[in-house]
């Protein structure tokens, strides 16, 4: 079989090569999955840089999701009732990007027929983490307010359709005037846009004041430093992502009064301290969730596993359109 494998840490496009591998096969409990296709993520670019919260056990390959067929069962109830079905794949043992994958029975959970491989693909990452953060951690509020920074990413696409669907009011900030009309379609109640606007200023204006009582931050540097100086007192600070490589710098008086907190968020840990019936319930809702169209993410382009180079690289393009998608075999075959 076909995999996408690197020797070491590095810059994506050049350290990324396509290897031929033996196929694996599934102890008892597991599942081989025939990869058919899966999303390049910022985690997967900084693990495969070595910058990750985990580190590869090199050599590696990357892809923390994805979508494929079941088509070998190691034995086991679960693995018997998943057989032939089209599943995402949540935590493979190895990486989704090569042909064939292990994952334990329970990690490989069937997606609704009507979404395309493309969405199926991108199934939880970014769903699980939009919908944990704004609905199970934070519970925003209906009629509350809600910052976040990077908000044209897939993700942040998704907390504004969730804000829009449960009633709460999303403050979006973007780095591109450009995305602001987008955005506002989407269902965006505000853009703030870092080019030419302060944070803190459009906050004061909106909020007469008082604050934010929920922000959400992927970007961290100066950005995300601004935003913890909007917090109401009370107010709560998930921050997830690193995308400027920037650190925070706060002044601690801004948390000491009031008493805001600041907090860090990883959806790995958040799932593994969960019980079975949370997460059957979660990827449940997300299915509904995906099919209604709230929790899809916008597609730039698709590549084969033999132009990978290609693919990394778009998938790092300041302005991308949506997300780059890996296909790792041939579509699905309407069953
Ligand atoms: N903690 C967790 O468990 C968890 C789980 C899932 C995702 N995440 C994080 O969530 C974030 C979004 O993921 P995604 O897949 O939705 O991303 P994505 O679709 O690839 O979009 C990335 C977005 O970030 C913006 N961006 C990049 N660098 C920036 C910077 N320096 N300043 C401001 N904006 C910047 C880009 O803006 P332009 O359009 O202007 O280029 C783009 O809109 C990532 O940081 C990811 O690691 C965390």
């Amino acid at each position: 079989m076909k995999a996408i494998v690197f020797d070491q840490c590095g810059e994506p496009a050049e350290v990324l090569q396509l290897r031929d591998l033996p196929e694996p096969t599934p102890a008892r409990h597991q599942v081989r999955v025939r990869m058919l296709a899966s999303p390049i993520n910022p985690s997967d670019l900084l693990f495969i840089r070595g910058q990750y919260g985990r580190k590869p056990a090199l050599p590696a390959s990357p892809g923390f999701e994805g979508v494929g067929i079941v088509e070998e069962s190691g034995g086991g109830l679960l693995g018997w009732r998943v057989l032939g079905r089209r599943v995402a794949v949540l935590g493979a043992l190895s990486g989704t990007w090569r042909e064939q994958v292990l994952v334990p029975a329970t990690q490989a959970v069937p997606v609704p027929a009507d979404l395309p491989d493309e969405q199926a693909a991108a199934f939880f990452v970014n769903p699980a983490t939009a919908l944990v953060m704004t609905r199970h951690v934070l519970r925003v509020p209906r009629s509350a307010w809600l910052l976040q920074t990077a908000a044209g990413s897939a993700l942040g696409r998704m907390v504004i359709r969730l804000g829009k669907r449960e009633g709460f009011r999303t403050i979006n900030v973007v780095r591109r005037r450009e995305q602001g009309d987008e955005l506002l379609c989407e269902g965006a109640d505000v853009v703030v846009c870092t080019a030419d606007e302060s944070i803190g200023e459009r906050v004061r204006e909106l909020t007469g004041g008082a604050g934010v009582p929920f922000a959400l931050d992927a970007v961290g540097g100066a950005t995300g430093s601004e935003v913890v100086t909007t917090l109401a007192p009370g107010g709560r600070m998930l921050v997830y992502g690193t995308l400027s490589g920037e650190p925070l710098s706060l002044d601690p008086r801004v948390l000491i009064v009031g008493q805001k907190r600041v907090e860090g968020f990883w959806l790995g840990e958040w799932i593994a301290r969960q019980g079975l019936l949370t997460k059957l319930g979660l990827v449940r809702r997300i299915g509904r969730l995906m099919s209604a169209g709230v929790l899809t993410s916008p597609i730039a382009a698709t590549y084969p596993m033999d132009k990978i180079q290609e693919a990394v690289r778009a998938a790092d393009q300041p302005g991308k359109p949506g997300k780059v998608i890996v296909r790792i075999s041939p579509p699905s075959l309407p069953s």
